[in-house]
């Protein structure tokens, strides 16, 4: 398949890089920065998992998953890429940082399992694309997409390494004034469940826009499910509101040729953070 897109453009934005550079060994701390990441694997798992059992005909029991080709894209230290190799799949994590990475091959030492079933790498994602065009079943990007620094492009990229009728899953979070109040003020600034500076508001995504750009890039949007963190309990549970966590499902379905990488305009695209927002906060 031809490539779409010019590979010269980025999806990585080093200041995310760097904030994620200090954190780097603290991705299996359960009661650490990375808690909420831990938890929600109560829910992103079933969910990724059920998804995928309900479009197959046949599963081996004990292995669900066996036989599917999962890219965990910003896979971090492999919170994800664990159970999902757990169930069976073959998971290739992909991180641009290469701590992250080196967290995720220390970990995965422990549990012979995931020895030939979970395999990480220290990449972009447009550098999987250069050598990996559709060759996944599917796509898990959870908590990624907020930190990229060009969505389209990212969007793009899932595109093309994902197989014809190929699952992606994204988790992110709304653009809302409630995400702006509970999302950073509450969780970074004042109860410090997740550490200050991890998110910028203007680059949360509201689910209509994500879903407009998912199928304006060839995918056709199959869910799109609230999520809610107690942090009280330091649960997930699912919610019909989308206003601040949320889980999507596309399958990849329109044919590449139907759209055509064209550069954005130069003009940026500036968003003001909610009324409720303050230097103060
Ligand atoms: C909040 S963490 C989520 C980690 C993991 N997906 C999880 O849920 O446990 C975000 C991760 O995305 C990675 N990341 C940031 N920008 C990225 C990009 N453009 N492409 C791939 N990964 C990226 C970061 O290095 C970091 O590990």
């Amino acid at each position: 398949m031809k490539r779409l897109f010019s590979t010269s453009r980025s999806t990585v934005d080093s200041k995310e890089m760097k904030k994620f550079h200090l954190l780097a060994d603290k991705w299996w701390d359960e009661e650490g920065e990375y808690s909420a990441l831990h938890s929600m694997n109560d829910i992103r798992v079933p969910f990724i998992r059920d998804t995928l059992l309900s479009m197959r005909n046949h599963h081996e029991l004990g292995n669900p998953l066996a036989g599917l080709k999962i890219l965990d894209v910003g896979c971090g230290g492999g919170l994800l890429s664990e159970p999902l190799g757990r169930l069976g799949a073959s998971v290739t994590g992909i991180d641009p940082l290469e701590d992250n990475i080196r967290t995720a091959d220390w970990h995965k030492s422990f549990d012979p399992v995931l020895a030939k079933r979970v395999q990480y790498k220290s990449s972009s994602l447009e550098e999987v694309v250069e050598e990996a065009v559709e060759t996944f079943d599917v796509i898990v990007a959870s908590e990624v997409v907020e930190h990229v620094a060009d969505l389209e492009m990212f969007i793009k990229c899932c595109y093309q390494v994902l197989k014809p009728e190929g699952s992606l899953f994204i988790t992110t979070i709304n653009k809302t004034q409630l995400s702006y109040v509970l999302g950073i003020w509450l969780a970074e600034k004042v109860i410090g469940i997740v550490p200050e500076g991890t998110h910028e508001w203007e680059k949360f995504i509201p689910p209509e826009e994500l879903q407009h750009l998912l199928e304006s890039s060839g995918f056709s949007v199959k869910a799109v499910n609230g999520m809610l963190y107690n942090p009280l309990t330091g649960a997930w549970s699912w919610r019909e509101s989308r206003s601040l966590n949320y889980a999507v499902h596309a399958v990849k379905c329109g044919s590449p040729g139907e759209w055509d990488y064209t550069e954005p305009s130069a003009e940026p695209q500036h968003q003001e953070p909610p009324a409720t927002t303050s230097t103060s906060l």
